[in-house]
């Protein structure tokens, strides 16, 4: 990726890591990038670096628009080492003595990633940054998504740096909205739904805070993905969405299966869910990663999930799953548990003890066949379909 002009003076100097499909446990189908932004003004200023892997990279960028060693202020909005990862080698050839403005938490943070004494400039929420010609000021985003997390906002310009906020882990062609068009907002979505969510509270205040100070944005640009410029509204809007966690007339029937008789299961009680006309998926656990599962969940009303008994246990995937859903606290769910088994049968129990744990409503105790469902078993999986598919256009209307 080469330095991309945002406006006169600013850039993005990031990397794109077109190959990666594992980013600690998220599928990334589209890669990522890491975008680091560089300020021309009378002062010069490096927001962010990337992975310590691509420093030559970002370096190889800042020189295509400044001497690196010009660069007077280094500003780090986030201490997670997909963005600090290249502190040390750009403080290194900068110089170890210019300043590192970060939030309070992040000047402890940093300090326990990296052993260097820089030079760090610890920032109040709210406070300002005279760079000559151009004012910055620091908004605190605390636990958005780590305790250290900060935005930054070029007054002038009315530009947001905004970390991961509003991010998407997309690496293409594209650089702006304009260019990418609505396909980007499954991107976006499955970034709040895996990082954010647990944090939705936060966002929504966040959002109440940038909007009583009355804080003009004409550009957002995240570390993640594609920089909004035509239509910022519109991902603020969506994560006002997101954050309010009101769900869709949708079910998500999520399972896994050893001999396809709970996967019949599945699929008799996604039947009868769409009679009652609600928009289902069934979702087979081992052809979905779980990040991807993790964003249909996101607007759904109810959640679904079976599993056939293992050894007395669940079966791995699900429980795999369980946890993971568990973690970032899905809110105004409805949830029911199914499954086949052979001789014991502990699956819906165990399943329905993790739903109750999650704060879902169970619509029911759940519903269990042995060995394979014959006619009769389908057709009350049908009906127990059916039972889910009204709950939830009771909720949605
Ligand atoms: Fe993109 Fe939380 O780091």
């Amino acid at each position: 990726m080469k330095p991309v002009k945002i406006t006169e003076g600013i850039y993005n100097v990031g990397i794109a890591d077109w190959n990666i499909r594992d980013f600690h446990g998220y599928s990334t189908s589209n890669g990522t990038t890491y975008n680091a932004y560089l300020i021309i003004a009378d002062k010069i200023i490096l927001i962010d670096t990337v992975k310590k892997e691509f420093c030559d990279e970002l370096l190889d960028n800042i020189s295509q628009v400044i001497d690196p060693e010009k660069i007077d202020i280094v500003i780090s909005n986030h201490t997670e080492m997909d963005h600090s990862g290249g502190l040390p080698r750009v403080m290194h050839r900068i110089g170890e003595d210019k300043p590192l403005y970060c939030s309070k938490m992040g000047a402890k943070n940093l300090a326990r990633h990296f052993p260097q004494k820089w030079n760090y400039h610890a920032v109040e929420n709210g406070e300002e940054l005279n760079i000559g010609n151009k004012t910055l000021a620091f908004l605190e985003t605390r636990m958005l998504h780590w305790p250290d997390s900060m935005f930054t906002y070029l007054k002038e310009d009315k530009i947001l740096f905004s970390s991961d906020g509003f991010g998407q882990h997309f690496a293409g062609p594209e650089k702006f909205d304009d260019e990418v068009g609505d396909e980007i907002m499954y991107q976006a979505k499955k970034y709040f739904a895996n990082i954010l969510l647990l944090y939705s509270n936060k966002v929504l205040k966040l959002l109440d805070t940038v909007s009583e100070m009355g804080l003009e944005i004409d550009t957002i640009c995240p570390d993640h993905g594609i920089i909004w410029r035509q239509d910022p509204v519109k991902i603020i809007q969506a994560y006002a969405k997101w954050s309010k966690q009101e769900p869709e007339k949708k079910a998500v029937v999520i399972y896994d299966t050893m001999w396809k008789s709970t996967q019949a299961m599945a699929e008799s009680i996604a039947s009868g869910i769409a009679d009652e006309g609600v928009t289902v998926k069934p979702i087979h656990i081992r052809n979905s990663h779980r990040s991807e599962i993790m964003t249909e969940i996101l607007d759904s009303r109810a959640v679904i999930i079976g599993s056939p008994t293992l050894n007395n246990q669940l079966f791995p995937t699900v429980a795999d799953l369980l946890c993971y859903i568990k973690g970032l606290k899905p809110k105004n769910k409805i949830s029911g548990a199914f499954g086949s088994y052979g001789w014991s049968g502990e699956s819906v129990k165990l399943i329905k003890n993790e739903l109750e744990a999650m704060k879902f409503e169970i619509i029911d105790p759940g519903l269990k066949i042995q060995y394979v469902p014959d006619k009769n078993g389908l057709s009350e999986c049908f009906e127990y379909g059916k039972k889910i598919g009204k709950a939830v256009k009771e909720y949605t209307s």
